[in-house]
């Protein structure tokens, strides 16, 4: 039925609240701001989980006992090395291109050469899911040194993901209070519904594509500044304003020329995003250890204004930006760290569509010319 402006009932733009299938994965409630990963309380899992234990709830439904989390640890740790091939390949690409793109690259290379999961015979899918959990971190730090010209850190199968990232990164062992924020930090931002970069791999797992595929998807789609790649942009925004007592300034001339603040808004929180909540507390308390709190302080001259002015939250990008900058961690890397952390999220949900398939095929509502005369080459204008 055709609306009276003239669109067809349901259709929303952008598919702005159309519910797309069902999922026992991630629950968001953006009215009231709060988040569950398969039931578990989000605040609950950043205080008390790693990384691996949150992707392990991820991929099979329940949090570990010891003894599997054990075992989930030791699989991640022995396929964290690279093919050599693909390194080369890494050595090729990065010049050339940013570290999303040359993730991107990476990830596709791996497919039929990855001798990690050569032998799996069943449960495919999910080997390979954590065989790119398991290499996306060592395949960040490859792109940061080798743009860098800096010896490569090989994975250390001692270190847990995050600090074993920072140790690859950094080329120093974090201490207790880095590997804890950066594993906060990835448990965050591990999973989120159906966000642009999950669907578009539900999507291409939903034609029975394969999951080098669909990962590959995923980090395209990621990678835009309207979704993981805000945290860069928020950087910059830091940067641009320079002091606290600009904010003001700035935010009011961007309104103003119907520009965005990057790090504030979302598409389904209508309240505080429980994870930028979260990492507020982490970015002041880095903050105040780093004894520098300028761009904490304009963060929050920005948060004010913007939740008093537009009546717009802070987003999971906005004090992850400042947390990374806090851990020494180089801009270029913010995006593509958002990839290595939604990575389990990713193959959580491609293992839920593969086990209960159906084609994700949406229809357009054609608005175009019809019925045109057609006319041969030779007498076009
Ligand atoms: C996240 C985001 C894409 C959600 O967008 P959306 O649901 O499609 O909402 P829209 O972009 O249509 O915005 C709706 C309105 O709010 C305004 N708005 C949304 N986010 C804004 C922002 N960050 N700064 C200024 N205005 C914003 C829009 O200009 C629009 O105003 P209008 O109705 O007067 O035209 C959007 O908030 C945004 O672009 N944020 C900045 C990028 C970012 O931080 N992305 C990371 C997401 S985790």
């Amino acid at each position: 039925m055709v609306k009276e402006n003239g669109l067809p009932e349901g259709f929303k733009k952008g598919l702005e609240d159309i519910i797309a299938a069902e999922s026992k994965i991630c629950k968001i409630d953006g009215q009231k701001g709060r988040l569950y990963y398969r039931g578990y309380k989000i605040e609950d899992l950043a205080e008390n989980c790693t990384f691996e234990e949150t992707s392990y709830l991820l991929l099979y439904g329940k949090l570990p006992n010891r003894k599997e989390l054990d075992q989930f640890n030791k699989e991640l740790s022995r396929m964290r090395n690279l093919p050599n091939y693909v390194v080369e390949i890494l050595e090729k690409v990065v010049p050339k291109t940013t570290p999303m793109e040359a993730l991107r690259t990476a990830v596709s290379a791996l497919a039929g050469g990855d001798d990690d999961i050569k032998d799996i015979k069943t449960d495919y899918h999910i080997a390979i899911g954590k065989s790119l959990i398991a290499k996306f971190p060592t395949i960040v730090a490859y792109c940061y040194r080798i743009e860098k010209k800096l010896e490569l850190v090989r994975p250390n199968p001692k270190l847990g993901l995050a600090a074993n990232f920072l140790y690859m990164v950094k080329g120093k062992e974090p201490n207790d209070v880095e590997t804890k924020a950066m594993d906060m930090d990835m448990v965050l931002h591990a999973e989120h519904g159906f966000n642009a970069s999950t669907f578009a791999v539900r999507t291409t797992v939903s034609t029975l594509s394969d999951m080098y595929s669909a990962m590959t998807t995923g980090i395209g789609v990621l990678k835009g500044p309207l979704h993981g790649g805000a945290a860069e942009a928020v950087i910059a925004q830091l940067k641009a304003i320079g002091t606290p007592q600009k904010a003001e300034k700035y935010v009011k001339e961007t309104l103003a020329n119907h520009g965005k603040m990057m790090g504030i808004g979302h598409r389904v929180y209508k309240t505080w995003d429980p994870r930028a909540k979260i990492l507020k507390k982490e970015a002041k308390k880095f903050s105040e250890i780093e004894g520098d709190m300028t761009w904490y302080n304009i963060a929050e001259r920005i948060e004010k204004i913007m939740i008093s002015e537009k009546g717009l939250y802070p987003n999971v990008d906005f004090f992850s930006a400042i947390v990374y900058s806090d851990l020494g961690l180089p801009i270029e890397l913010d995006s593509p760290i958002f990839a290595l952390a939604r990575i389990s999220g990713w193959t959580a949900h491609a293992l839920e569509q593969y086990d209960d398939n159906r084609l994700i095929r949406p229809l357009e509502w054609y608005t175009g010319p019809m019925d045109l005369k057609f006319v041969p080459i030779d007498k076009r204008k």
